[in-house]
C-alpha cells in the first residue's frame, strides 16, 4: 500500500485560486440522485490514496452529506481560529457539513447565501495542505451548489455518474449541458450499477438494461471511463463505513474503482498537458462535440 506515487501534473492555477496547493480538482456529479455519486467519490478517492496520491474528499452535498457514513467518521474538526483541519481516515483528508452538525443525519435547512458561504469556506478555510487531488462529491441536480462550485473552484475535471437505464438519462443529460455551459471540463462518464455478477456463473447480468453510460458519453463527447458492477458488497461496506476499495481490495467491485482511478489519472494528465500548451478548450456546448479540444 505504501507505493511511490506516479507524479501527476497540475491544472493551471490562477492567483485568486481558492485552493492553490491542489493540483487537480475533480467534481463528481449527476443530474440524478441515488445513482452512486457518493459511492463513486469515496471509492475513487481511496483508490487514489492507495496508489500513493495525496487526496482530499469534500462532501459538497450540504442537504444530504454522505461522507460521515461512508467513511465511518464523526467528530468536530479542529481549528486554530483561522483554518479548519480536515478529518482524516484511511489516509484520506475529509470535510463534510456532517462533521459540524450535532446529528449528522438531520436535514439542513439553510438559505442560499449561508450555503454558499459554507461551501466557499470548505474550500478556502480548510487546511487541505498540498494535494494531488481534491474530489468533490456534489449533490444531485444542476442547482445552486453546482453553479457556485463551478464558479469558485477551478475544476479541471468532472465525472458524470449515471446508471444504465433509460429513465436516468434525461436528468443526467442536464448535468452534461450545465458543465458545457459553465465551462467545466467533462473528463469522463461512469456507469454505475452496470451489471450484476452472481455466484453461479461468470455472465454479466444486466439488470437495468444496457447502453446508458455509452449514450451519456456520446452526448458529452467524453469517454466512458468505467462500468461499475452492482454488488451487495458495495452497499454493505459503504454502510459499514469502510468502502469496498479499502475493505476488500481484491474484489471485482474494488478493481472496477481502481481501474477508474487509473483511467482518470491518464485523462487528467492529458487534459493538463493540452491546456498548459495554450490550447483552447472547446466550450461550444457540444456543437463540436467530437473535437473537444480546438486550437
Ligand atoms: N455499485 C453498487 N452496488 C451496490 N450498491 C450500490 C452501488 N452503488 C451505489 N450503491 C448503493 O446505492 C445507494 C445510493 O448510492 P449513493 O452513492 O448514496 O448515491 P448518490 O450519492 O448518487 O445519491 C447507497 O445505498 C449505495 O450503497
Ligand atoms: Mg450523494
Ligand atoms: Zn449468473
Amino acid at each position: 500500500m505504501v507505493e511511490q506515487r506516479t507524479p501527476i501534473s497540475s491544472r493551471t492555477i490562477a492567483e485568486d485560486d481558492p485552493v492553490p496547493d491542489v493540483k487537480n480538482v475533480v467534481l463528481i456529479m449527476s443530474g440524478k440522485g441515488g445513482v452512486g455519486k457518493s459511492t463513486v467519490a469515496a471509492n475513487l478517492s481511496l483508490a487514489l490514496v492507495r496508489a500513493g496520491y495525496r487526496v482530499g474528499l469534500l462532501d459538497a452535498d450540504m442537504y444530504g452529506p454522505s461522507v460521515p457514513t461512508l467513511l465511518g467518521i464523526t467528530g468536530q474538526p479542529l481549528s486554530d481560529g483561522k483554518r479548519i483541519r480536515p478529518l482524516e481516515r484511511f489516509g484520506l483528508r475529509l470535510m463534510s457539513i456532517g462533521f459540524l452538525l450535532d446529528d449528522p443525519k438531520s436535514a439542513i435547512v439553510w438559505r442560499g447565501p449561508m450555503l454558499h458561504g459554507a461551501l466557499v469556506q470548505f474550500l478556502k478555510d480548510v487546511d487541505w495542505g498540498g494535494l494531488d487531488f481534491l474530489i468533490l462529491d456534489l449533490p444531485p441536480g444542476t442547482g445552486d451548489i453546482a453553479l457556485t462550485l463551478s464558479q469558485r473552484v477551478r475544476a479541471n475535471g468532472s465525472l458524470i455518474v449515471t446508471t444504465p437505464q433509460e429513465v436516468a438519462l434525461q436528468d443526467v443529460y442536464k448535468s452534461v449541458s450545465m458543465c458545457q455551459k459553465v465551462g467545466i471540463p467533462i473528463t469522463g462518464v461512469v456507469e454505475n450499477e452496470s451489471y450484476f455478477l452472481c455466484d453461479g456463473c461468470d455472465k454479466r447480468h444486466e439488470l437495468f438494461g444496457s447502453g446508458g453510460g455509452q449514450k451519456v458519453a456520446e452526448f458529452a463527447g467524453a469517454p466512458l471511463l468505467a462500468q461499475i458492477p452492482l454488488h451487495p458488497d458495495v452497499r454493505q461496506w459503504g454502510d459499514a463505513g469502510t468502502p469496498v476499495v479499502q475493505a476488500s481490495p481484491g474484489s471485482g467491485s474494488a478493481k472496477a474503482f481502481v481501474d477508474l482511478a487509473e483511467r482518470l489519472v491518464v485523462e487528467l494528465d492529458r487534459h493538463n498537458a493540452e491546456t498548459s500548451e495554450g490550447l483552447v478548450i472547446d466550450r461550444s456546448g457540444g456543437v463540436n462535440k467530437h473535437l473537444p479540444i480546438a486550437r
